[in-house]
Order: C-alpha cells, then structure tokens, then sequence
C-alpha cells in the first residue's frame, strides 16, 4: 500500500438520489416520506427558464418547510455558464435553512469551477453566520469533466459526491445516442455472426470510482431515462455497484426501490464475506497468510474484500457510520467484523 492511505469517503448511506423538478413543489412532500437516502431538487435542467426564480423559491422553503427526516438534502444548482447560479447559491445560503446539506454543482469542467462556488458559498457563509458548512456533490457530465475528472475531486474539502450525468456525457462526447444510460443498441462486439453489448458507459464510470476513492469522495451513478424499464435500470445498477458506485439517481418513484436493492449487498454476499473473514481467521491462528474456502484462494486482500462488504451491510442494517478507512485497514478488525451478527 502507498505510504499515502486512501482517504474514507463520507459515513453516509447514498443508496439512492431522489430527483424532483423545483418547479414541482407538490412533489416535495411524497419525496420527503420516500424509501431514498438522498433528495435532490432540482433548479437546472427540469427546470424550464421562466421557472428559474419560482423554482429557486420553492428550493429555499424546501429547507425551512419540510420534515426531510434523516435524509441527505441536496439542491441542484444552475451550471456556470448561466446566468442563474450565483443567485441559487446566495439565495439558498442567505435565506434557506440550515438543514440543506449539499449544494449540487452540474457540469462541472474544471477544478476551477468548484472553486468560484466555493469562494462565493464561502463569502455568504460567512456574512450570514451560518455555522453549518454546506456540503458539494458534483455531476461529471462533459468531456472536460472527465479529463479533469482528478483535479476535480480534490477542488475542495467541501467535496463528498461525485456522480455520472450519462446524457450530457453523451451529448458533449459526441456520442451517437439519445438514451439516458444502459445499453446502446450500437455499441456491440461481432462474433460468428452474433451481437455481445459491451458498456459504452464502463470507462467514464470507472475514472469516476478511482477519482472518488482516491480523494475520499462517494461515486454515483447518475439517471437511468427509461423508468418503464425496471429490468434495464436492475443491470446498469447492479454493474455500478460491481464497480464501486454507492447508489444511483432516481428520476422516477419506481426507481427507487431498484437502487436500494441493486446497492444493499444481499445476504448471501454478506453470509460469503462473513464466511471468508472466518477462514482468514483460522488461517492466521496457524500462521498462514493464504487458505482455501470453497475451492478458491483467499488471502489478507480477500479480507479487504470482504470487509467493504461487511460493512456496508452493517451500516444499512443499523444506521451505523462507516469506518475511517472502508476496505483498507490491517486484518486486525476481522475479529469484530466477524463476529457482528
Ligand atoms: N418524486 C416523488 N414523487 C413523484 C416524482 C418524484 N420525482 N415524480 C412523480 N411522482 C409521483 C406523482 O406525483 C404520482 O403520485 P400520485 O400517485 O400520488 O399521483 C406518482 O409518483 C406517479 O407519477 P407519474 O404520473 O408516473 O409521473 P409524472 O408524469 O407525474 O412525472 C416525471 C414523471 C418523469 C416528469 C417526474 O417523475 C419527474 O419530474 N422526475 C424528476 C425529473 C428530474 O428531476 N430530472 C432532473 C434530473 S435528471
Ligand atoms: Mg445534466
């Protein structure tokens, strides 16, 4: 391991982002008692333009307003190329409670742009005495954000989410698609005649989970469009989470359930690390560094493995905060992790 540990990403649940236009604030309460760990409304892109200042409004009652329980509470500001962000961030910090958590950043293109939010977030912070820092998540989105996607990560402390906007992506990349994730009816391997669909989203996903994990941030993965396609929505989740994504965006209720599932790991997973935990145990009570269970090789990385799983599990199962360094510690705490029921 480096000599430079990898930093925790923040002891949160962010299984799911539930999405609602700020236009739409009779949505706000059915999000409120909603099954998702985040909430995001929305000033951008949902947003029609003649909306921008009633949506804004409707965001800043949000945080005063609703009864958001435990949930993670974000809004979604306008990009910096508008002329509509620097008043959703001044608005929401002057007259918005302190019970919004995060402030949202889209399209994010450079480090510098966190950074002009940062300052001007900061400068109202300060001249109001809010005494709760908020928070940022931030949407990787275009061609820059995705070159850049490393300087972003580390652009400020304020940093805790980093998520995929697939469409946008696509848009700017140039790619020849209009579907919002999933699979691309053209993006396909020929073999004997036969079509394999690979991932035209894999590579963009995995810089974002290296970034993230390498700067303690949470990676996520963003909307998946068709919401009449729980089955297509089921594998992009269920891939994300392979990679190392914590959640996904719902753009739609239907959704939500999906990425709560698709990102609790099942029991079987859990029973399986549980299990490699106690034979790595019993290996190191008689001095070996390697076993066997169930046939395969399992060894001191097995139990990092095993260990995200672990805890991750206990987290959801009780609210519990993730450790300071998810996966990475010394197999000294195997010892507890295996024997949490
Ligand atoms: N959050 C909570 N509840 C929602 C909801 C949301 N985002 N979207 C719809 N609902 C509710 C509806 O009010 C309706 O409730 P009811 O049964 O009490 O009447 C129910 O879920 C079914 O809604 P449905 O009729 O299928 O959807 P719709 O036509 O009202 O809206 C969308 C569909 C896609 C326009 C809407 O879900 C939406 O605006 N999603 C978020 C879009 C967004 O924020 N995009 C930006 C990020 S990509
Ligand atoms: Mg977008």
């Amino acid at each position: 391991m480096s000599f430079r540990i990898q930093p925790a990403a923040p002891a949160r649940l962010n299984r799911c982002q539930l999405f609602g236009p700020g236009s739409r604030p009779e949505l706000f309460p059915k999000m409120a008692a909603s099954a998702a760990d985040v909430i995001n409304i929305d000033l951008e892109d949902s947003v029609a333009p003649d909306d921008k200042d009633g949506a804004r409004a409707n965001g800043v009652a949000a945080t005063r307003d609703i009864d958001w329980g435990a949930k993670t509470l974000s809004v979604r500001i306008n990009g910096l190329d508008t002329p509509y962000w620097h008043k959703d961030v001044i608005e929401l910090l002057e007259r918005g409670s302190e019970r919004l958590d995060m402030i949202m950043i889209p399209k994010v293109g450079c480090a510098e742009d966190v950074y002009a939010v940062d300052a001007l977030a900061t400068a109202v912070e300060r001249a109001t005495g809010r005494m709760k820092p908020v928070a940022f998540e931030v949407i990787i989105e275009t061609a820059a954000g995705i070159a850049h996607v490393e300087d972003i990560a580390k652009a400020s402390p304020r940093l805790q989410a980093m998520s995929l906007g697939a469409a946008d992506f696509a848009a700017s990349m140039g790619m020849q698609t209009t579907g919002i994730g999933g699979t691309q009816e053209n993006y396909y391997m020929l073999r004997e005649g036969r079509k394999y669909w690979s991932d035209p989203w894999h590579w963009a996903q995995t810089a974002i989970v290296a970034a993230c994990r390498t700067h303690g941030l949470l990676p996520v993965d963003g909307p998946f469009g068709d919401f009449s396609d729980p089955d297509g929505f089921r594998a992009q989740a269920t891939r994300s989470a392979t990679l190392g994504m914590v959640g996904k965006w719902a753009i739609h209720p239907s959704q939500i359930a999906l990425a709560n599932e698709a990102f609790t790991p099942s029991e079987a997973t859990v029973a399986e690390a549980r299990e490699i935990l106690r034979a790595m145990e019993d290996a190191k009570k008689s001095g070996a560094g390697a076993a066997v269970h169930n046939g395969r090789l399992v060894d001191i990385a097995s139990i990092r493995q095993a260990e995200v799983i672990v805890r991750q599990a206990g987290m959801i199962a009780g609210g519990r905060r993730e450790p300071q360094s998810v996966g990475l510690r010394e197999p000294a705490s195997t010892r507890e992790l295996v024997e949490t029921p």
